[in-house]
């Protein structure tokens, strides 16, 4: 039997449709990626987690010498959420980059590794996780939930959990 998976996202032209709270999101993943630390890529990531308790959280990408050492924004924000408020649901996250090198005029869209990491903190609080990409300019996508992103994915229930 041929099945087909289909998967809902918006897209917006501009930045003003969406909610100001999401805007101030966005601003504040970019505000982040100005203090990202990829001096090899020279492509600087920020992510911003509004959680249930309206605390922000940010992170940015953490690069090595040796690259695979490094961590990727959205990581480096799920883990310290996880670690300053271990019991509160994450209601969004906000992605955006820019590079020094290219024009970054699409949406970011986060890693697999990312993808997957993300949605523990989905399954963990049962909460689902709102993802909204931006490029350093361009139009925006948003996704309901961070498991829309990662169709089969790994998870405890696999365990079973
Ligand atoms: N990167 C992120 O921080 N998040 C993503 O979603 C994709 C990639 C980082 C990893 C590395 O420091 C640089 O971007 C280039 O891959």
């Amino acid at each position: 039997m041929k099945k087909t998976i289909e998967i809902p996202y918006e897209e917006f032209s501009s930045l003003t449709e969406l909610s100001q709270q999401e805007q101030d999101l966005l601003a504040t993943a970019t505000e982040a990626a100005k203090n990202s630390y990829s001096p090899y890529s020279k492509f600087h990531v920020g992510a911003a987690l509004l959680l249930e308790n309206d605390e922000i959280i940010t992170g940015n990408n953490q690069e090595n010498a040796a690259y695979p050492t490094g961590l990727c924004a959205e990581r480096v924000a799920f883990f310290y959420s996880g670690a300053k408020f271990p019991n509160v649901p994450i209601k969004t996250v906000a992605i955006t980059a820019y590079s020094e090198e290219i024009s970054v005029n699409s949406p970011v869209p986060p890693c697999g590794d990312c993808r997957q990491a993300m949605i523990e903190y989905e399954e963990r609080y049962d909460k689902k996780i709102r993802v909204i990409m931006r490029g350093a300019s361009g139009k925006i996508i948003v996704f309901n939930q961070v498991s829309d992103l990662l169709p089969f994915h790994f998870d405890n229930s696999d365990l079973g959990m």
